[in-house]
């Protein structure tokens, strides 16, 4: 997830676009540049890490210009360097972009201009977009028409900015799937990511819509449909909408708190992952930086997951995902256990480590220990080039974007979605997992953004319960099977931030102890959605209740059956079980933030965490 900006106007273009980007930094800080024209024609400036090297380049060596384009950049493609930073620019030098999204036929793009003579700078798949700008304007010389042709070639998610050295009262901007928003203003206009970048300057803002372009000069702006050739295409009447967010309202989007933010980012989050490691038609998964060969991968006989807190339960999970798919033999141990334990490793044991931040202290000892002993660890990571990633075999990046709320919700349902994708490329390498299968779950896989989305419309039971429950002293999660790492997540999310006392267990358990707890103070969450363990879920509910236990059913949308067993009745639609925890994991997150709000804690920053344990 990155941030873009574009200014036009007679203000000072950088002046304008650094406070743009500085309110966008929450979307990526691998690097930062900008492209501003002016009279000695495009100038173009790229600084690697934080923005604060971008701002003090350009204090040292100031550009003038009042027009121009910005970008930070959270890293999908090509690491975190000078020369893949954003702006790209053509190999003439006359189109400059800025680029929020994944090219996903960038490849073939690639190589079909190569043909032609184009020589590209970086490993990036955004470089093929200025490529195809100048290609176009060379053919029809008209700079917004050029932009769209370009982009009819692309497949993926996009939101660009485009400058061209020769029309210096021109910016042009367009959006698929990766959002854009407008600014209007007085002689002057304004596009970005967010609208959190332009908030100081207007409040008059029009959000693009997939399919659209927009074309800025300083006394106006005019949108267009991408699918119609300009000339022949009427301008697309947009209504302009006042923001009234606060400043600080607004980098959450909206949102009162980054963690909701958050909760809601995850069906594009999921969206953007499987767009990043597999084929538009959903037949094959290209886990491009995993850094092991197939053969090595074939050799494989156990598998070791090691991490801590949210990322150790996802690795509970990909525990049943791995012995069901490619049938290989997995423990699971928290990194802190793992490192100080004399682990038995064989040489054909692969270690993976799961980590939102990549710097987690445990979690890095633990892959210096595997690293130690010779064996290839592989890393689920969100933070592009953090210590973990960079310190293993391979790293499959889940490109959540930062997640700042210290409780971890779109990481968490990003490393199971990710563990799912290793688990059938492992299951299709060892000859477990046909192209019929791969075909039918990654379908399957394909419909968990558009379930979630259906999730997350509706949370007023999870609030009528939150309501009911938000000053118990105490909660019990169980779950069997998927459903069992998922309660211990409950339980984290809601003790993290609420600082009610509560335990996930495994719900075969109760009897052998916990049942002792159960009384009608005690709500208990059970996960019972459909599966090889339901009835069994349904047994340990009525042993709740029959101990005056209050029980919270998570099911399935069409569970009637349980409306018997369960005080309250938390419905997510129907999925087979080995996909289910990623759409039960939505109540659970919401479940434990709407009574943290009740409770009036501090939901982002709760007391005592920090988002990064990179301390032992
Ligand atoms: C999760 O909500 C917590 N913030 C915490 O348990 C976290 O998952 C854990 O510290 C691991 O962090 P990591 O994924 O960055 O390694």
């Amino acid at each position: 997830m990155c941030g873009i900006v574009g200014y036009v106007g007679s203000k000072s273009a950088i002046s304008v676009l650094m406070v743009g980007l500085t309110k966008l930094e929450y979307r990526g800080y691998d690097s930062a540049g900008v492209a501003v024209l002016n009279g000695h024609g495009v100038e173009l400036r790229r600084t690697v890490g934080k923005l604060e090297v971008l701002r003090k380049s350009l204090h040292d060596e100031p550009i003038d210009g009042h027009i121009g384009i910005a970008h930070t950049r959270w890293a999908t493609h090509g690491e975190p360097n000078e020369t893949n930073s954003h702006p790209h620019r053509d190999a003439t030098e006359t189109v400059f972009v800025a680029h929020n999204g994944i090219i996903e036929n960038y490849g073939e793009l690639r190589a079909e201009l190569e043909a032609q003579g184009v020589v590209f700078r970086s490993q990036t798949d955004s470089e093929v977009v200025p490529n195809l700008v100048k290609r176009a304007y060379d053919e029809c010389g008209d700079f917004p028409e050029a932009v769209r042709r370009a982009l009819s070639q692309v497949h993926g998610s996009y939101a660009v900015a485009v400058l061209h050295k020769d029309y210096p009262g021109t910016l042009v901007a367009a959006r698929q799937m990766s959002p854009l928003v407008l600014g209007l203003g007085n002689g002057e206009n304004f596009f970005a990511s967010d609208v959190p970048a332009i908030l100081n300057a207007t409040r008059r803002v029009i959000f693009l819509d997939d399919g659209e372009m927009a074309v800025l000069s300083p006394e106006k702006v005019v949108v267009y449909d991408l699918d119609t050739p300009i000339e022949a295409g009427k301008p697309r009447h947009k209504a302009a909408v006042t923001i009234d967010w606060s400043p600080e309202q607004a980098e959450k989007g909206g949102y009162t708190h980054y963690m909701l933010k958050e909760i809601h980012e995850q069906p594009d989050v999921i969206n953007r992952l499987l767009s990043r490691y597999t084929n538009p038609e959903r037949t094959h998964i290209n886990l491009d930086q995993i850094g092991i060969t197939d053969d090595e991968l074939r050799g494989i006989r156990r598998i070791f997951i090691q991490a801590c807190g949210t990322s150790w339960h996802a690795g509970l999970i990909g525990k049943y995902l791995l012995e069901r798919l490619p049938m290989i033999a997995v423990d699971v141990d928290t990194s802190s256990e793992f490192r100080y334990r004399n682990a038995i490793l064989s040489p054909d044991t692969l270690v993976i480590a799961i980590s939102q931040s990549g710097e987690t202290a445990d979690t890095l000892a633990g892959i210096r220990e595997a690293n130690r002993r010779g064996l290839k660890v592989i890393s689920i990571v969100n933070v592009p080039g953090s210590t973990i990633a960079r310190e293993s075999a391979g790293v499959i990046y889940i490109n959540a974007g930062p997640e700042v709320g210290v409780a971890s919700t779109k990481a968490y349902t990003a490393q199971i979605a990710a563990l799912y994708l290793l688990s059938l490329h492992l299951g299709v390498i060892h000859g477990l997992v046909d192209t019929e299968r791969l075909q039918r779950r990654l379908s399957k896989l394909g419909e968990v953004p558009g379930l979630m989305q259906r999730t997350l419309e509706d949370d007023s039971e999870v609030r009528r319960v939150a309501e009911e429950f938000a000053h118990a002293d105490n909660a019990m999660f169980i779950g069997r099977g998927f459903g069992y790492p998922n309660a211990l997540e409950g339980a984290l999310k809601l003790k993290e931030i609420s600082y009610i006392h509560a335990e996930g267990y495994p719900a075969g358990e109760l009897k052998h102890g916990p049942i002792a707890l159960i009384d009608e103070k005690m709500p208990v969450v059970a996960i019972a959605t459909s599966g090889a363990v339901y009835e069994k879920m349904v047994s340990n509910i009525q042993e709740v209740r029959a101990r005056k236990g209050r029980v919270i059913a998570i099911t399935g949308q069409g569970n009637t059956h349980i409306n018997a067993h369960a005080d309250f009745i938390i419905r997510v639609p129907e999925l087979t079980e080995s996909f289910a925890p990623l759409l039960t994991a939505l109540p659970l997150q919401l479940l434990a933030y709407h009574i943290a709000n009740l409770r009036g804690c501090d939901v982002d920053q709760p007391r005592n965490l920090a988002k990064s344990v990179t301390v032992e």
